[in-house]
């Protein structure tokens, strides 16, 4: 296993660009599936997570390859098979995607349980509440979601769960729907730009899917979707992470991109803080802010702030001036990074569903354990503060969703390597 070395003190200065969205990549891969030609995806992520899809693909019976360092070309024609595995399903929970293109396919699938995560449960009932609506009869059988329907029919339903819109769910249903018989409409849809990237993958395959971005989506079925070649989006997240680094760590820091209207709240929050942006077409410039104002964040289904980006603003707010809260109501125990902040000499109480963050002067360095994607992302942007080394272990969590994270952060004069755990 590798481990991630951060020698922290050092000021960050210049520009980096984010790569392509994991999470938009991830559902247009399966969304690949309902076409019966070739996809050529560009601005694809090297991603553990994209790889594990891919494989997801070919057990189904797809063709997945790069054609360049960030082109894929998914060829589905051999799509035959309606079963994605536990090993595979465990690896990823976004392998859950694979189930809306079975259906639509070939109108049987067979998906493993994805279970919960290290931060609390993720259940799959609004996926199913969907399939449901669509003439799907689901079952759970040892593990796994079994779905067969001899037809799909377009219908009305509402996605909205308790815990607000269901990215998952919503992409889900909008790729059965659009080769299902008639109008399907989904309220309660959630509105996050990745579910504007899939309407508009699909309906440059010749889909009729219309008002992503809004939370009623329109899916008139259509009988076959064709080839198409489709752009991903930036990684909004992961660029929000590096301006996060910027406050943090740097003199001036240039995040290169579309993807500032993305990420509003986060760049409001971080303009709360203190810290000086400068927005741009094409790039966001972050001014070095080291010790934050305290600021209450909450996160929320989008256009809220991401709960995919607490954890990063949370390593920042650690040497706040005063008492930040940070409460997250779509995971409300997605706290892990705290407890290992804490090691950094952090000041963080936890109290149902929210943390508080005294602001300390300084942290120093330590031994860590990162314990998911965004918690492991949170902990070597302290590291870049903290006096002296702090080792991140478990570091395969960031391989899952920043691509060359420790190339990115060096070139802008991070001393940061990786090495092998002894
Ligand atoms: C996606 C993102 C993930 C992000 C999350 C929330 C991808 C690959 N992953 O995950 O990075 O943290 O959105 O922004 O894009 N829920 C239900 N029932 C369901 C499905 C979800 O109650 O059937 C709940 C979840 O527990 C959660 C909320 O709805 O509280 C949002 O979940 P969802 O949007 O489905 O998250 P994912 O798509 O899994």
């Amino acid at each position: 296993m590798e481990k991630i070395i951060i020698v922290g003190g050092n000021v960050l200065r210049g520009k980096v660009k984010p790569s392509g969205s994991k999470n938009s990549a991830l559902p247009i891969m399966a969304a690949s599936l309902l076409s019966t030609e070739p996809i050529i995806l560009h601005h694809v992520p090297r991603l553990v997570d994209i790889e594990t899809m891919a494989q997801v693909m070919e057990v189904l019976g797809a063709k997945v390859e790069w054609t360049g360092d960030h082109d894929l070309r998914i060829d589905p024609v051999g799509l035959s098979s309606y079963e994605a595995p536990y090993d595979l399903v465990r690896r990823m929970r976004a392998s859950i995607y694979v189930l809306g293109p079975l259906i639509a396919r070939l109108k049987k699938a067979k998906v493993s349980l994805p279970g919960g995560c290290s931060f609390g449960p993720r259940p799959v009932d609004l996926h199913l509440k969907g399939i449901e609506a669509l003439g799907g009869k689901v079952s759970l059988e040892h593990g796994y979601i079994m779905v067969n329907a001899d037809e799909l029919v377009g219908a009305k339903m509402n996605l909205a769960g308790a815990s607000g819109p269901s990215r998952g769910a919503s992409s889900n249903v909008m790729m059965a729907a659009s080769l299902a018989e008639g109008v399907t409409v989904i309220n309660g849809a959630a509105q996050e730009p990745e579910l504007i990237q899939l309407q508009d993958f699909i309906n440059s395959m010749g889909g009729k899917v219309s008002g992503a971005g809004s939370d009623k989506l329109t899916i008139e079925g259509v009988s076959q979707l064709k080839g198409s070649e489709f752009e991903i989006m930036d990684d909004y997240i992961e660029a929000g992470t590096y301006l996060v680094a910027g406050a943090m760590a740097g003199e001036v820091v240039t995040v290169e991109g579309d993807f500032s209207t993305n990420l509003k709240p986060v760049l409001a929050s971080l303009e709360e803080t203190g810290a000086r942006l400068e927005v741009s077409e094409g790039k966001v410039t972050v001014h070095g802010n080291p010790r934050p104002n305290a600021v209450n964040i909450t996160t929320a289904p989008y256009p809220g702030f991401p709960t995919d980006m607490q954890a990063q603003m949370m390593a920042y707010l650690c040497r706040g001036r005063g008492t930040s809260v940070i409460r997250d109501t779509i995971y409300p125990d997605r706290f892990n990074h705290a407890q290992e902040l804490l090691r950094l000499g952090a000041d963080i109480v936890r109290e149902d569903g929210s943390a508080f963050i005294n602001g300390v002067e300084e942290l120093s360095g330590a031994y860590l354990m990162a314990s998911d994607l965004r918690a492991s992302a949170a902990l070597i942007l302290a590291g870049l503060v903290a006096r002296g080394e702090t080792h991140v272990r478990r570091i395969y969590h960031i391989d899952r969703g920043y691509e060359r994270i420790e190339e990115k952060l060096g070139q802008l004069g991070a001393e940061i390597r990786r090495e092998e755990e002894e």
